[in-house]
């Protein structure tokens, strides 16, 4: 490894109170052309963590290089880890299942509620008490939902918080279990998986709703005996502790979750004809891309193929005329981060666009369905939230004009701008720089394609109707 090679420093996730970036989406005239997406968030988690547990060397490229996941291997380097750069790739050097060590002080995990809970499975299995922390945003979001099974296999959580900062203990005796998921959370399912695979014995979680598969997919890439049976309208994934994992080499395809912004921004603005390739399609994640369909999106997934054990495909989306629909229920966990886009891009859509079933938006990096709402209201859109339901009339004229207010969140943020490229007036928000958690390229990329943006006219901007 060249000396050049060093350890991730991410930025600290808190300084984005203190320092908000605002910026403004202007017109833009019509997105062209051919690109990529950096690496997909979820896969890039999940790919260093389970390196470091395996054997041997797990080598990684197209790691999304983003706070969210450079927190996470900074926190498996504080925990005994090597991780380095190496070119392109990305080199792990795995503990072993219950190999971590005990870190000096605190981890650190930013803005990333997938990093810590995660994390919180892995940590679960190790005989040492770990001091967990995060920025505003992470520290407000509920953690109860895995300490709790996390508990019944035997962890602690020494200061009984249920929100970060806290103590996790951990165990080398974790006890399996079987767990029916009590919300569609993928990330709670994967903390129990990884926590299983210090137990000895089989531990089992059965979700009523998909939710993404990827930490089944890589444990099997890793050799790990990972068994999913389907039927009752349940899936029960069922992992066998006690064995190894071993080292191996893992593509991460681009991440559809930011892929959205472009193809949204492709439909939005008039004459745009955009191919993003090598894009993750995996079922578990593509509802976005379904529901565009169902609303007329001139939208085609070609070169079809698998890397890695996960679809991939090129996207291509021509700008086209939307007409309003009613988002089912069943289909959010299959695109739970993506309805702050899709709310947006409703506004361009003729009729009304109704998206139910939303309560866990509330626990997001902010309450995306309060923060979608007002920014839409902010923009002079008709929006409403009713229980756990977010509606949009769309097809007027679309003012824009307003200034959105981001409460730490990335994907509000990066909705809004998207939103902006096609508004009559530009639309501002408040702060930028927490988009570097997951899509430090988003704006540089966008503008490849022709997208505007400006430093904002604060004094024109306006936080309501
Ligand atoms: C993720 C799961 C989702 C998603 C998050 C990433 C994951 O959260 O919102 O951005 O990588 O497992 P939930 O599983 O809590 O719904």
């Amino acid at each position: 490894m060249p000396a050049a090679a060093k350890n991730p420093r991410p930025r600290k996730a808190v300084l984005h109170a203190a320092q908000p970036k605002p910026l403004s989406a202007t017109k833009s005239s019509a997105l062209k052309g051919k690109t990529r997406v950096p690496g997909d968030k979820s896969i890039s988690h999940r790919a260093l963590m389970f390196g470091a547990i395996a054997t041997r060397r797990t080598t990684i490229t197209g790691l999304l290089e983003a706070e969210d996941v450079l927190n996470t291997a900074k926190a498996l380097q504080a925990l005994g880890c090597p991780i380095r750069k190496s070119g392109n790739t990305w080199e792990v050097l795995g503990r072993g299942v219950g190999g971590l060590a005990q870190p000096q002080g605190a981890l650190d995990f930013g803005n990333s509620g997938t990093g810590a809970r995660l994390m919180m499975g892995l940590l679960a299995g190790h005989d040492m008490a770990v001091r967990m922390t995060g920025d505003a945003s992470l520290s407000k979001r509920p953690m109860g939902r895995v300490l709790d099974p996390l508990k019944s296999m035997g962890a602690e959580v020494l200061d009984g918080a249920v929100r970060l900062p806290l103590t996790l203990r951990g165990t080398a005796d974790l006890v399996p279990i079987e767990y029916r998921l009590p919300v569609p959370s993928a990330q709670i399912k994967s903390a129990i998986l990884i926590a299983g695979l210090h137990a000895t014995g089989a531990t089992t979680v059965i979700e009523t709703e998909a939710t993404r598969d990827h930490t089944e997919r890589m444990l099997r890439h890793f050799g790990a005996e990972v068994r999913t049976v389907e039927g009752n309208g349940t899936r029960a994934i069922t992992v066998t502790g006690g064995g190894e994992l071993e080292g191996r080499a893992v593509t991460v395809p681009g991440d559809p979750s930011s892929a959205a912004f472009l193809v949204a921004a492709a439909l939005i603005v008039p004459g745009s004809d955009v191919t993003i390739e090598g894009v993750l399609v995996n079922p578990t994640r593509t509802g976005f891309y379904t529901t565009l369909g169902e609303m007329g999106a001139d939208i085609s997934l070609l070169n079809e193929r698998e890397e890695g054990g996960e679809p991939i495909a090129d996207i291509r989306v021509r700008h086209s005329r939307l007409v309003g629909v009613r988002v089912p229920p069943e289909r959010a966990p299959s695109m739970i981060d993506e309805y702050p886009m899709l709310a947006c891009l409703a506004v361009h859509a003729v009729g009304e666009t109704r998206m139910e079933g939303l309560a866990e938006l509330k626990v997001k990096e902010s309450d995306r369905l309060a923060a979608t709402a007002a920014g839409l209201i902010a923009n002079g859109v008709a929006a409403k939230v009713e229980a756990d339901t977010l509606i949009v009339q769309g097809g007027g004229k679309v003012r824009g004009g307003g200034m959105v207010v981001t409460h730490l969140d990335h994907r509000i943020a990066m909705a809004f701008l998207t939103l902006g490229l096609g508004t009559d007036r530009p639309v501002t928000v408040d702060d930028t720089a927490m988009i570097a958690t997951s899509f430090p390229e988003f704006r540089s990329l966008m503008e490849t394609l022709g997208a505007t943006f400006a430093e904002p006219d604060l004094a024109r901007s306006r936080s309501g109707p």
